[in-house]
């Protein structure tokens, strides 16, 4: 089966760092394919060259996100969109590239740029019927966050302390989703309006199972395997106004 890995990006000082550690990752994987999406108004040189000499299966799309919906909400930082309406690109693309083709067997995986992904994790979801699911470090102000797993190996709620009645309570990195599934259900979508924080994963997994149709792996959940981490900005201070350092140097 195929994993299909969709990646919401942005410019920033750390993206070509970020992106390389990934590629690195991803190249140990096999039947990979990398959806990058940018959060631009046009592909960049930076991400087309990085995908160019990677050697991995890659798709490269963008969709910019308007800046009415970055600015109009940013006084509430969880109703900032990151990264929605490129994991829905991304959606729209496998749909549309197994229209008229069988589709292959696989997953959907969404994988932010700046999470670490240990390589058990991909073999785990590689056999998905249709959404499994498992535990995320840093998130929701715990070590990790975990479906909550009954003796019997079914999904039964969650063990978070951020709202455990939420539907799906459970970060994007804790799930994958079989194509089939994608495709039989072509409106599954993540929603932006009316989501609130912490709602986004609910507002695609609610149209395509129910808890009792999580496939829970990682050991029932006991392993962890993929961190929540997050980038500090590099201080640039020292750059100026104009900038101290060649700027045709791509960083
Ligand atoms: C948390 C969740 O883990 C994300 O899956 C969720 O999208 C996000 O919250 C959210 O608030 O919507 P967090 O670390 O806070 O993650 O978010 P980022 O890592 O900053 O962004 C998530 C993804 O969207 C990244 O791949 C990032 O490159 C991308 N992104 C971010 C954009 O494409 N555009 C942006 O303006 C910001
Ligand atoms: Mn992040």
């Amino acid at each position: 089966p195929t994993i299909f890995v969709i990646t919401p990006t942005y410019t920033r000082p750390v993206q070509k760092a970020e992106l390389t550690r990934l590629a690195n990752t991803f190249l140990h994987v096999q039947n990979l394919h990398w959806v990058v999406v940018e959060d631009s108004p046009r592909r960049t040189n930076l991400v087309s060259n990085l995908l160019e000499k990677a050697g991995l299966n890659f798709t490269h799309l963008n969709v910019e996100t308007p800046k009415s919906l970055k600015l109009g909400l940013s006084w509430i930082p969880s109703h900032t969109p990151r990264g929605t309406l490129q994991r829905n690109l991304g959606l729209h693309w496998l749909r549309d590239s197994f229209s008229n083709t069988a589709p292959p067997e696989g997953v959907v995986y969404f994988a932010d740029d700046d999470n670490t992904y240990s390589l058990e994790l991909f073999e785990e979801m590689r056999y998905t019927r249709r959404v499994s699911v498992w535990p995320v470090a840093f998130v929701g102000g715990l070590r990790y966050e975990s479906p909550k797993v009954s003796p019997a190996g079914k999904v039964v709620g969650w063990k978070t302390v951020f709202d455990p009645n939420r539907p799906f309570a459970i970060d994007m990195a804790g799930f994958a989703i079989s194509i089939k599934l994608i495709l039989e259900k072509p409106h599954a979508s993540f929603k932006l309006e009316g989501v609130k924080g912490g709602y986004q994963e609910t507002s695609l997994l609610k149209d395509l199972v129910t808890m009792d149709g999580l496939e829970p792996k990682a050991a029932n959940c006991t392993k962890v395997l993929v961190w929540h981490t997050r980038t500090e900005r590099p201080t640039l201070v020292n750059e100026g106004k104009r900038g101290f350092t060649d700027p045709r140097v791509e960083v």
